[in-house]
């Protein structure tokens, strides 16, 4: 317990200005993702949304043979949450929630791992609305602000939510204040209102009033329709007159869009993506799911389609001539006993 308080109280607090930040993003925000995007230039990432209620019940296990933290569920050892300490100086974990008492318990459970905490009040997903969660706290910002008071005051890490804008840029304002004074460390501010799809244009206008209203780090996000490179991250950035920028899709689709030097070509992308996959024993379904979101249209090509086909990491490493390396690191995984989901093809 000492080891652990000195820990946390010798760990630099996050400091949230002048920052490129990866986006929340449910099944791309998973632990190879981030670590990509922190080798490209981001300067924090967050986990996609995790639920109050799923966090909870899970067991923190330390996994030697890989070297990671991870979050398991005991009722069928699934891994909710999966983490190592090469991140953890820049990991802020976004959580569902629409209860303060459970928000900190989870909290609790959670802050030696990482360095902030996000509470999601953005989503308009139907799932989030019904719980109470995401959106639905827009609409009821006193229990917002409660949720975010419980957690500043009973956590040793920084605190902070993501918002969409309201219809009217006064409401916003009052909003962020009422959110600003609980005393989170940034407000995340996705520049749509709840009913706004990515297709509509982001209102970068807005967030450059808020900005000028209030004293906390603004987190600007919404750009991504308009990113295609690492300038017009900063651009929007500007635009928006923000501390910092939270980058989504244009991320999701080339996550080097943090390297001032450039973008990668997405081969180059991919087989960075899938060794971290291997070296982390990544679900496969999850590494499927986001080498897809940087192929595209690319699905469509021969190779595109013999993608498709698999089903095991094995599988999709051969594509990118990783067949070797991802055996190799199987068979090792297997005999220093990780109890992980690795495949080890016959
Ligand atoms: C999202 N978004 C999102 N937001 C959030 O607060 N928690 C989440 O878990 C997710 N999950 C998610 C998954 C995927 C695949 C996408 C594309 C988006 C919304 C996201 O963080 C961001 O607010 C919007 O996408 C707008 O930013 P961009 O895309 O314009 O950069």
């Amino acid at each position: 317990i000492l080891r652990k308080s000195f820990s946390m109280k010798t760990r630099q607090r996050l400091d949230y200005r002048n920052k490129l930040i990866l986006a929340p993003m449910v099944r791309v925000g998973t632990l190879p993702m981030r670590l990509l995007a922190l080798e490209m230039g981001a300067d924090i990432v967050y986990t996609e949304e995790l639920v109050d209620l799923k966090l909870i019940k899970s067991i923190r296990r330390p996994n030697p043979a890989l070297g990671t933290v991870d979050f398991v569920d005991p009722s069928d050892g699934t891994i909710v949450f999966r983490t190592c300490a090469q991140e953890t100086s820049r990991l802020v974990l976004q959580m569902g929630t629409s209860d303060a008492g459970r928000a900190l318990a989870v909290g609790k459970l959670l802050q030696r791992d990482i360095s902030g905490l996000d509470i999601n009040m953005g989503c308009p997903k139907e799932f989030s609305i019904k719980g109470g969660m995401g959106a639905a706290l827009l609409a009821d910002p006193d229990k917002a602000a409660l949720i975010l008071r419980t957690l500043c005051s009973g956590l040793d890490i920084p605190v902070t939510c993501k918002i969409r804008i309201l219809p009217d840029v006064e409401g916003t304002i009052d909003l962020v204040q009422k959110l600003a004074a609980t005393g989170i460390a940034a407000i995340g501010i996705h520049a749509r209102t709840r009913d706004e799809r990515p297709q509509h244009s982001a209102h970068p206008e807005v967030l450059r009033a808020v900005a000028q209203a209030v004293d906390i780090p603004i987190i600007a996000n919404g750009g991504s329709k308009n990113m295609h490179c690492y300038e017009d991250l900063r651009k929007f950035q500007l635009e928006c007159g923000a501390d910092s920028v939270m980058v989504a899709r244009a991320a999701q689709i080339n996550v080097s869009i943090f390297r001032p030097e450039g973008l990668l070509p997405m081969d180059e992308l991919i087989e960075k993506y899938l060794r971290l996959c291997v070296d982390y024993d990544n679900a496969p379904h999850n590494a499927k799911y986001c080498v897809q979101s940087i192929l595209r249209e690319l699905q469509e090509t021969p190779r595109g389609k013999r993608f498709l086909q698999c089903q095991t990491l094995q599988q999709i490493c051969e594509i990118w001539e990783l067949g070797d390396y991802c055996r190799r690191k199987q068979r090792e995984l297997k005999t220093m006993g990780n109890s992980g989901r690795a495949e080890v093809e016959p």
